[in-house]
C-alpha cells in the first residue's frame, strides 16, 4: 500500500522543519575521551545494532522525505567495518546536498581519500589540544601524531572545508584556545569550540568545576585576534565568527550559555535503531524493531518517522550542577 507521501514532511509542533539526519553508525570508539565515555565501557553486541543495510533504508527514507544533509558519526564511524561502502552508497543518494563526517581522525591518514571519492563533502575532526601528553590524558588511549598525520591528509583532498571541534574543559585545555585557534588559521581551516554537555557519568572531572564557557573563550581570543560574526551557517549549531585577515572560522557550540534548541533543524539515528529527536532528551521511537517485523514495508517506516516529529521535545535542560539526567554517553549518538 501507497501513503502518497511527498517530502518535506518532517515538521515538528514548534513548527521546525527537519533536514539533517545524524546518523550514528558504530558505538565503539579507538578512543575514550573523559567527556564522553567511562574508562571502561562496555559496547554492543552485534545483534542489538542496525546492519549497514538497514542503515542506508533509514537514510534512503530520510532523503524521500526532505533530508539534505546526512552526518554519519559514532563513537568514531570508521572503526566500523564497511563504513566506507555505506558511505559510497549514500554519497549516491539523489536528493542528498550534503553527506558529511564527524570523525576523531585517527584513520584518516589511509581513509581521507576514499572518503573524498565516495562524496564525503566536508569532515568534522575531533581536536582539544596540540600537546600529546594531554592529548593522552583526554583521549585516553589517542595519539596526537596520528590525528594530526590524518588532518595534513585530509588537506590535500578536495573537501569543501573540514573544522575541528574542541571540548574546552577549565583547567585542562582551556589555555590552549589561542593556540589552537593559531593552528587552524596555519592550516587553513575551520575550529568549533563547544561547551561540555553532561550525558552519562564521568569520573575524571566535576562538570560544573569545567565549565568554561564560550563567552570566556571569546574574551580570551578578543587579547589576539579580531573576530567578526558571520550569519555563515552550516546547518549545524555552531555560531561562527570570521578570524579577520584569514580564511578561518571560529565557532561556538553553547548549549549551556547560549540555547540554539529554537533553530534545531536535526534528528539522530542510534546505530540500536533508535531514532532520537533530541540529543538531552530520551523522546525516541524504535526504527529496528519495526523494520524487523514479519509484515514490515517501507511505508510503515516513513508514517512512523513523519509520526515521530510529534514528540520532539522543545528545547534540552542541561544542569551540570546535578547528577545528569540523560545516562546514555555521547558515543551512543556522536553527538
Ligand atoms: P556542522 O555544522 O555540519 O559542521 O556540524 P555540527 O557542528 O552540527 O556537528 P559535529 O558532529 O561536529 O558536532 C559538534 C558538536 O555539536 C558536538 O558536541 C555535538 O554534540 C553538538 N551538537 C550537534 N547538534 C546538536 C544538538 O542538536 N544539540 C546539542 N545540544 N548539541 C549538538
Ligand atoms: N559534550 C560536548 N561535546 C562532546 N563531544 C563528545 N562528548 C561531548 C560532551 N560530553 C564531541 C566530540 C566530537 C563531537 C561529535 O562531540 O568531541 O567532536
Ligand atoms: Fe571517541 Fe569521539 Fe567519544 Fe572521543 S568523543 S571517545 S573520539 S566517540
Amino acid at each position: 500500500m501507497t501513503t502518497g507521501l511527498t517530502t518535506d514532511q518532517l515538521i515538528d509542533r514548534f513548527g521546525r522543519k527537519i533536514t539533517y539526519l545524524r546518523i550514528s553508525i558504530t558505538d565503539r570508539c579507538d578512543f575514550r575521551c573523559v567527556y564522553c565515555m567511562a574508562e571502561q565501557m562496555e559496547f554492543l553486541p552485534r545483534a542489538a545494532i542496525l546492519s549497514l543495510e538497514e542503515i542506508y533504508q533509514i537514510a534512503k527514507v530520510f532523503t524521500e522525505l526532505g533530508v539534505k544533509k546526512i552526518r554519519i558519526t559514532g563513537g568514531e564511524p570508521l572503526v566500523r567495518k564497511g563504513a566506507l561502502g555505506l558511505l559510497q552508497q549514500l554519497g549516491q543518494l539523489a536528493s542528498l546536498d550534503e553527506l558529511v563526517l564527524t570523525t576523531n581522525g585517527s584513520q584518516l591518514v589511509e581513509l581521507a581519500e576514499p572518503l573524498c571519492k565516495a562524496g564525503v563533502k566536508r569532515l568534522n575532526i575531533s581536536l582539544d589540544t596540540l600537546d600529546p601528553i594531554k592529548f593522552k590524558a583526554i583521549t585516553r588511549t589517542g595519539n596526537l601524531q596520528q590525528v594530526l598525520q590524518g588532518i595534513e591528509v585530509a588537506k590535500t583532498q578536495k573537501f569543501t572545508r573540514i573544522k575541528l571541534n574542541a571540548v574546552i574543559l577549565k583547567d585542562r585545555n582551556h589555555q590552549e584556545v589561542p593556540d589552537l585557534v593559531r593552528f587552524a588559521i596555519q592550516q587553513g581551516i575551520d575550529i568549533s569550540f563547544i561547551e561540555e554537555m553532561p550525558l552519562g557519568i564521568v569520573e575524571q572531572h566535576n562538570r560544573a568545576e569545567a565549565y568554561y564557557s564560550s563567552d570566556d573563550i571569546k574574551a580570551d581570543l578578543a587579547r589576539e585576534f579580531s573576530l567578526v560574526h558571520t550569519e555563515t551557517k552550516t546547518g549545524g549549531p555552531s555560531d561562527y565568527f570570521h578570524v579577520a585577515g584569514t580564511t578561518t572560522k571560529v565557532g561556538f557550540i553553547s548549549p549551556h550559555s547560549h540555547n540554539f534548541c529554537g533553530s534545531c533543524n536535526r534528528v539522530r539515528l542510534t546505530v540500536e535503531g533508535r531514532l532520537l529527536l533530541c540529543l538531552g532528551n530520551e523522546h525516541s521511537i524504535d526504527l529496528k524493531q519495526l523494520m524487523r517485523r514479519e509484515d514490515y514495508q517501507e511505508a510503515d517506516l516513513k508514517q512512523a518517522i513523519i509520526d515521530a516529529m510529534l514528540i520532539k521535545p522543545e528545547r534540552h535542560e542541561f544542569n551540570l550542577h546535578e547528577q545528569p539526567v540523560i545516562m546514555r554517553y555521547m558515543n551512543m549518538t556522536g553527538g
